[in-house]
């Protein structure tokens, strides 16, 4: 088991690369299998999603390697192949398997999948588009059994779900006939998926907007894509350097879209420059509240930086408030938090934030990977020594935080308990 020693108190300040997009490489995991062909995927994150992923996909057969950020797959000669509870529990991103399976294969076994403990996370909506496009799904207490090859048609998704969304793009690429899908999510993650399988020879129309239109096609083969960097690792190094009045300068941002953060960042009184390849943020001596933020679908504010403008209020001067409406359980990271002196008053899915002058050391624990940021980020700000636990959650998402931090002026080693 291994955990980060902060201490706290240096501004982070200097340069850094910012990381590929985590949630678009992980879907473009799973979609390679589609493909008849060699697969490159530029500037893909090394972190351990897209390592489980890999471990996942190269049980069909296929040929993968990451190096120096550059991942390959070849699934030309690839089998179908059950995940099993092990595998499925060790990342959530496992699931789309059972789009691209379907796809491919025209069946797929998969025990229901792991990921963060951020909420009940059900599967519902995945199974209902798949059994929407003609499936046979039988759901046993283990897992979800499907059957036969995807046929298209109008579905209408009752919740933009970004993970259902894919799997109804990656089971409806090669179906027989035209899949309309209606209410489908528009984070720039899913608009990535679309855009690399349509370099692979899908047809796939509306990228970007929440009704696609998707043409089947035989089969896909090879592409080269080069993913865009990641906007929730970019948003949570402008966190830290907002939370200690430092300056942080993201490079590799192009096409980076970061709507619903930037707005929020600034109202906290960060003062942020946006370039064509650069990212500017810039803390202040003291923090502003952020008077009302709520979490929801792509463009609002998303979820997933929730946690870390948690650990930004607490910190802020005044009152914030804070409302997720998407993960049930995004405020477990809440009482660790409060071992560090934040002050916040949780009442469903509202968090009512009284900042602080100062945030003390502690020995935390991190139950999910933002939450696990947003840890960090409190023991980068705070005075004193932190020790923040689950550094294993930390490291699905974000490629050598330590290091990047380091290079930031921040004293932090990751340690390994014997
Ligand atoms: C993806 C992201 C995750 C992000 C989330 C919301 C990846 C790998 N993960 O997760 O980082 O926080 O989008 O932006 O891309 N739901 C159901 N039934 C379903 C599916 C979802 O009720 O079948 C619910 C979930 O429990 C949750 C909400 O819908 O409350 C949003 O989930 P969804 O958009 O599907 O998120 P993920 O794809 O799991």
């Amino acid at each position: 088991m291994a955990y980060a020693k902060v201490i706290g108190g240096n501004k982070i300040e200097g340069e850094a690369v910012l990381q590929g997009s985590k949630n678009a490489a992980l879907p473009m995991i799973a979609a390679s299998v589609l493909c008849r062909g060699g697969v490159r995927i530029e500037n893909c994150p090394d972190i351990s999603d897209v390592r489980e992923l890999l471990s996942v996909l190269s049980r069909t057969g296929a040929v993968c390697k990451l190096e120096n950020h550059v991942l390959t797959i070849d699934a030309s000669e690839a089998v179908p192949f059950s995940i099993d509870r092990e595998q499925a529990k060790k990342t959530r991103g496992g699931v789309l398997f059972l789009g691209a399976f379907l796809g491919r294969f025209h069946e797929a076994w998969i025990a229901y999948p792991g990921g963060c403990v951020i909420g009940a996370r059900p599967i519902d909506l995945h199974c209902a588009v798949l059994r929407k496009l003609h499936i046979a799904l039988e759901e046993t207490e283990e897992g979800v059994y499907g059957k036969g090859r995807p046929v298209g048609e109008r579905i209408e998704l009752p919740y933009p779900s970004v993970g259902a969304t894919e799997n109804a793009v990656l089971a409806a690429v090669c179906a027989r006939g035209r899949t309309e899908l209606f209410g489908a999510a528009t984070e720039p993650e899913v608009s990535e998926l679309c855009r690399f399988l349509n370099k692979a020879g899908a047809k796939i129309h509306g990228v970007g907007t929440n009704y696609l239109v998707i043409d089947g096609v035989a089969e896909l083969h090879g592409a080269t894509y080069r993913l865009t960097g990641d906007r929730i690792a970019a948003g949570t190094y402008m966190t830290a350097a907002a939370m200690t009045g430092g300056e942080v300068v993201l490079r590799e941002t192009e096409g980076v879209c970061m709507d619903g953060i930037l707005p929020v960042l600034r109202m906290a009184g960060t003062t942020i420059r946006q370039e064509k390849n650069l990212l500017v943020a810039t803390g202040n001596d003291r923090v502003l509240a952020v008077p009302y933020i709520r979490t929801a679908p792509f463009p609002a504010f998303p979820t997933d930086m929730q946690s870390q403008v948690l650990a930004l209020a607490a910190k802020a001067d005044g009152d914030s408030v804070i409302c997720e409406t998407v993960f049930e359980s995004r405020f477990a990271v809440v009482p660790e938090l409060r071992k560090m002196g934040a002050e916040v008053l949780c009442d469903g899915q509202y968090a009512v934030v009284h900042g602080v002058r100062q945030l003390y050391g502690a020995t935390v624990r991190a139950t999910d990977l933002r939450g696990g940021a947003a840890l960090l980020l409190a023991g980068l700000a705070a005075e004193g020594e932190t020790f923040v636990y689950g550094d294993e959650y930390i490291a699905r998402g974000y490629e050598d935080i330590y290091g990047l931090f380091r290079s930031l002026g921040a004293d932090v080693v990751r340690v390994e308990e014997s």
